[in-house]
């Protein structure tokens, strides 16, 4: 970061602030690391002068640099100097919501915050998409094209605890979900909330590192925009992966299930309200969730490759409370394998629009009363983390399969 303010401070010097006596200087480091710099200009028309802030996107978008990733703005007083309200949108336009701003004065930096604490109700084409209830991903889609030639054929969600297991990617372009209209803000520790685009095991990929969740306040709808984009991207067939609680004390924590089918214990349906009949009939049939074919596929890649592979029934609740040893006894007699709070809104969405889907639990504990002790958040990370490894052999072997070669070679 210091490097950046020392930019900020160099260019500052150089401002043309005859009006105002404000010199204000900014540095923005770029996707691959260089920094772009500028300073305020101001003219007779004062106050119509350029800022700091504008200068430096000039310089950067001159340079052939589009994405921000770290802004500093440093001006002449003891308080430190924010950007103002048209610059902050400006920034908007080229770095994430995440992306920080160091505020400086006279002193050096005397706050850090992110561009999103700075900018809560921004016009970006986030909002804009959502406040027009598309829900298409037309707009996504153009963000992502304009990033990356890469179409993948193949989606795949990664659960808490399980975002890195196909780093690192080849041909890799990460965009996050905060630039990609209708795409969710993730607030759960585990879940990153960004698209990666590259090739694993010779097949081109679509990951989505992070979910929204009910208990975050998201609508079940949530997956509608990013499901329709990543089909829209070229993509037949999504892979879930979640972290789940096990209701059958012989499958442990740290085993991979292949799920079956699902329960939707949501109380609500992704698919309420007006249906986009383009995307999906009103009605879809939800008989086979689960490809049948797919699943033989997993069986047989994990025999191969020497994994425990069980299988069983999801049952998606709202949380975020985990659940009571009677709900554990009511959910096993309706037929529940597996108990977690993700994967059904996207299954549901994602056969609406076609996709083949496959999906695979790492289960993390023993649901409440099978085991010893209380279940936390922090526990369900770490085992998922743990029992990773297994995962990311087991989608490997299938991406593998799918590669070109892969086809070739298979019987
Ligand atoms: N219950 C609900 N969700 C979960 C659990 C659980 O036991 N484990 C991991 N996710």
């Amino acid at each position: 970061m210091n490097d950046l303010l020392e930019a900020a401070r160099a260019v500052q010097v150089r401002a043309y602030v005859p009006y105002s006596g404000f010199p204000v200087g900014c540095a923005l480091r770029a996707e691959d690391g260089r920094i772009y710099t500028g300073a305020n200009v101001e003219n007779a028309a004062y106050p119509q002068g350029q800022c700091a802030e504008a200068s430096a996107i000039g310089a950067l978008i001159a340079g052939g640099a589009r994405r921000i990733v770290e802004v500093a703005v440093i001006g002449d007083s003891d308080r430190p100097c924010s950007p103002c309200g048209g610059c902050r949108q400006r920034l908007a336009e080229f770095a994430s919501l995440e992306t920080k701003v160091h505020m400086a004065g006279r002193g050096g930096v005397a706050t850090t915050v992110t561009l999103c604490d700075l900018l809560p109700h921004s016009f970006g084409p986030a909002h804009l998409a959502a406040d027009r209830g598309d829900t298409s991903g037309r707009d996504a889609l153009s963000v992502l094209r304009s990033r990356s030639d890469l179409r993948p054929e193949v989606a795949i969600m990664l659960g808490s605890g399980l975002g890195e297991v196909l780093e690192p990617l080849t041909e890799r372009v990460a965009v996050p979900y905060a630039d990609m209209p209708g795409f969710p803000t993730t607030s759960v520790p585990g879940h990153a909330g960004q698209l990666v685009l590259g090739r694993v095991e010779g097949t081109a990929v679509a990951v989505l590192q992070g979910r929204a969740h009910l208990y975050e306040g998201a609508p079940a709808a949530w997956p509608r925009v990013p499901i329709r984009t990543l089909k829209a991207l070229g993509a037949g067939t999504i892979l879930l992966t979640n972290a789940a609680g096990s209701l059958r004390s012989e499958i442990g924590p740290g085993r991979l299930c292949l799920i079956s089918d699902h329960i939707n214990g949501l109380g609500a349906n992704p698919l309420t309200g007006a249906n986009d009949d383009e995307a999906g009939p009103r009605f879809p049939d939800m008989s086979a969730v689960y490809d049948v074919a797919l699943q033989q596929d997993f069986r047989r890649l994990a025999a191969e490759a020497g994994l425990d592979l069980a299988g069983g029934v999801y049952l998606a609740t709202p949380g975020p409370s985990f659940e009571t040893p009677a709900e554990i006894r009511a959910m096993r007699a309706i037929g529940a394998d597996l108990v977690g709070m993700s994967t059904v809104p996207e299954a549901i969405v994602a056969r609406h629009a076609g996709l083949r889907v496959a999906g695979l639990a790492v289960v993390t504990n023993l649901a409440a009363g099978l085991g010893n002790g209380t279940l936390s958040h922090e526990e369900t990370l770490a085992t998922a983390g743990a029992a990773a490894a297994d995962l990311g052999r087991l989608v490997r072997a299938w991406l593998r399969s799918l590669a070109p070669a892969g086809k070739e070679s298979a019987p």
